[in-house]
This record gives structure tokens, sequence and C-alpha cells, in this order.
């Protein structure tokens, strides 16, 4: 058994990152300035996409798509049950109501059959989530919003640079939103991105993003600036800062490095458990590059003598970190109390949930630390099989 815990997740920051943040520091710039528009446009770059708007979090960035999509009160935003619960309180933050879809159980991402059952004459976008770094199937999701009029706001919180039959993700949909929290394939510590090729979407999500100001502080306090301001909307504070641009910059130079080492512990993983008569495997589709943000294997019903917690609790005795993705959202206090929902509901996602261990996949893990991970599972599956 190993010595020292191996964390579930530990960010790849090294002096790339840390020199560029103390140049920032000592630029005198530390706010949003001209890093923040260089990480915005060099991320836009590799998105193909026209446009990016910088902001603190991915949370923010579907805030802020919803709303220049033009959702609000009185309107439906259909999504999965099978994600964070921000996804869906930013649709609570509009006034509009959230709607879940069921997931298709091998890969864990909305089933665009469900989509279509729950649409009605209140449906105003949807919003798919790539669960864990896979796209979802967004021929067939942008055929639905094409038929019914609606928009597409992506969850890419764990895709960036993920592709869907050979397109990089950003500019599929209406805006697609990126998450560089701690964790995340690409980190800021905290940070997010929404990409668009929509000029009217990128100028209110823009505008929205700083308080609604016609100029950014940027734009006013450079030597060609002006002091003046007008506030167009009501807008939020979420803009992005020099300081986490400078980490995000590093981290784009360093991604195919960091990305080759998250796609060989998958398939380290892949290799071990497939085919395991306790466990399921997480499936990448062939028409994908699936970018491992998570690798969300799957206890098989009834075959252990032991449940999910209790196999997290092992693998922790053994000094392995694992977590669990997702608590289907629909299962949470707030949701069941104002919106009616309950157990059953969502029977994939509640099933999938149920067997669901998060094993650690980062690009710092050792070839021994890949290792003891699978080790460990082995063991725990022969212990209790
Ligand atoms: C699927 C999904 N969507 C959105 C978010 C929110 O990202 P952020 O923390 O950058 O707001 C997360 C965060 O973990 C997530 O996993």
């Amino acid at each position: 058994m190993r010595d020292e815990f191996l964390p579930f997740a530990l960010p790849s920051i090294d002096d790339a990152e840390i020199d560029e943040v103390a140049d920032t520091l000592r630029s005198g710039w530390i706010t949003t300035g001209p890093k923040t528009h260089e990480f915005a446009r060099v991320f836009a770059a590799r998105c193909k996409t026209a446009y990016a708007v910088p902001v603190n979090s991915c949370t923010a960035a579907l805030h802020l798509s919803l709303l220049a999509a033009g959702v609000g009160p009185g309107d439906e935003v259909v999504t999965s049950p099978m994600t964070f619960c921000s996804t869906a309180n930013v649709i609570v933050h509009t006034g509009a109501t959230p709607v879940f879809a069921d997931i298709d159980p091998e890969t864990m991402n909305i089933d665009p059959v469900e989509i279509e059952m729950r649409i009605t004459d209140r449906t105003k976008a949807i919003i798919p989530v790539h669960y864990a770094g896979q796209p979802c199937a967004m021929d067939k999701i942008m055929a639905i919003a094409s038929k019914h009029g609606l928009r597409v706001i992506e969850d890419a919180a764990h895709a960036p640079f993920a592709e869907y039959k050979g397109r990089v993700l950003g500019g599929i949909g209406d805006a697609t939103c990126f998450s560089f929290y701690a964790t995340k394939n690409i980190t800021t510590a905290e940070g997010g991105m929404l990409t668009t090729n929509d000029e009217q979407l990128y100028k209110t999500a823009s505008t929205l993003s700083l308080h609604g100001l016609s100029d950014h502080a940027w734009d006013r306090y450079g030597e060609s600036g002006s002091w003046y301001y007008q506030v167009h909307l009501a807008g939020f504070k979420y803009n992005m800062f020099d300081l986490q641009a400078a980490m995000g910059l590093k981290q784009l130079e360093k991604f195919d490095a960091l990305q080759a080492r998250r796609d060989a512990v998958a398939a380290a993983y892949n290799a071990a458990f497939t085919g395991h008569p306790a466990l399921i495997a997480p499936v990448a589709r062939g028409n994908v590059k699936h970018v491992w943000h998570l690798y969300p294997m799957r206890l098989r019903t009834g075959v252990l003598d032991i449940d999910r917690g209790a196999f997290i609790d092992e693998l922790r005795l053994k000094n392995i970190g694992a977590s669990v993705h997702f608590i289907p959202v629909h299962l949470h206090p707030f949701y069941q109390e104002r919106y009616g929902f309950k157990a059953g509901d969502y029977p994939a996602a509640e099933g999938a949930y149920e067997g669901e261990v998060s094993l650690p996949i980062y690009p710092r893990m050792s070839e021994a630390d890949v290792q003891d991970v699978i080790e460990a599972v082995l063991d725990i599956c022969e212990k209790h099989g």
C-alpha cells in the first residue's frame, strides 16, 4: 500500500505560471487588462470562434449566456440532471424554470430523445453538459434546437478543446461555457470563458460581465482612455482579471502535453478495468475527442458486497482519494422543494449516480500513482467480489 495520500485532483502549476503571475504583480496592472484580453484572444482562436468573454467562473459564463440569449421569467430551459448544481442554479437566477432530461446511461450525457420529450411551448433553450470531457450528441441536439427554435448554451466546464466529429467545442451552439476552476483541465484557480460566433450575444454578455458599463477599466485608464462611461445594462461583477489570465496563458501553452498525460492515465485505467465483472469502465464514443476531465468508473449493481460509499472509504484506507460526479441535481432539497422533483424521476441518472466513483486523473500523477490506483481498485473488487 502507498505511504502517502494521493489526492483526487491537483493542478499542474510550475515556474512558468508562477513567473507570469509575479510579472503581472510587478507590472502595475493586476485586474482586467492586457493579459485577460490576450488569454481570451488565444482561447477563442483555439476554439475557432470569433469571440470570447473572459469571466471569473463557468457559472458566470452560463448565467451571462442565458441572459444574452434572451432567457428570462416564464421560460423553460432543458438540461441534464447529471451536472454540478450551478448549471441549474443559473437557470433559476434568470427567472426561468429548469427542466431536466434524463441521460444516456453509457456516456452519462443528456439523451436527445429525452430532451425532445420535455419540450413545451415555453422552452427557450437547451444546456447540454459535456460530462467528464466527452462531447454530447451535438448533431441531434442542434437539430432539435433548430426544429423548435431554441437557443443552445453548452456547458463545457469539463471539456476545453474536446472535439465532436472533428470540430473543436466552442462554436457549435449559440454559446459555450468553460471552467478554469482549480481541478479543471486548464486552471486559473477560479475562472471561466464564454465563446460564441454570435456578435450580438457577445456584445451583451461582455457588457453584462462588468456592471453593464460601456467601457471597461482598461479602456478608461489607459493613455488614450476617458473618464466617461455609461451604464447600458444592470450588469454583474463577473470579469476575469490579469492575475488569473497570467496563469491561463501559461496553461494554454502546455495544454497539449497536459492532455497527453490525461489520455495516458485514461488508457491505463481502461486497459485494467474494461470487461471486469464488477466494474463498468467509461466509454468514449468513436466520433469524439474526449478530454478526460474525469474518469467516472461505475460499480456493477449486485456484484460486490459493498456499496459505492464503502468502496470510496476503502480507497481512502489505501491512501487513494476519489469523488462522485454528480449527485443528480433533482435530488437536492432546493430542487425538490421548489419544483417538486423526487427520487425516481430520472432513473438513468440515479442509476449512474448510485455506482459512480470518480478516480484520480491528472497530469501530475506518476506511472506509480496510476498503478497504485489500479491495484487498489482491483484489490477491493477481489476482497468484496
Ligand atoms: C459541469 C459543470 N458545470 C459548471 C461548473 C461550474 O464551474 P465554475 O466553478 O467555474 O463556476 C462545474 C464546476 O465544477 C461543472 O462541473
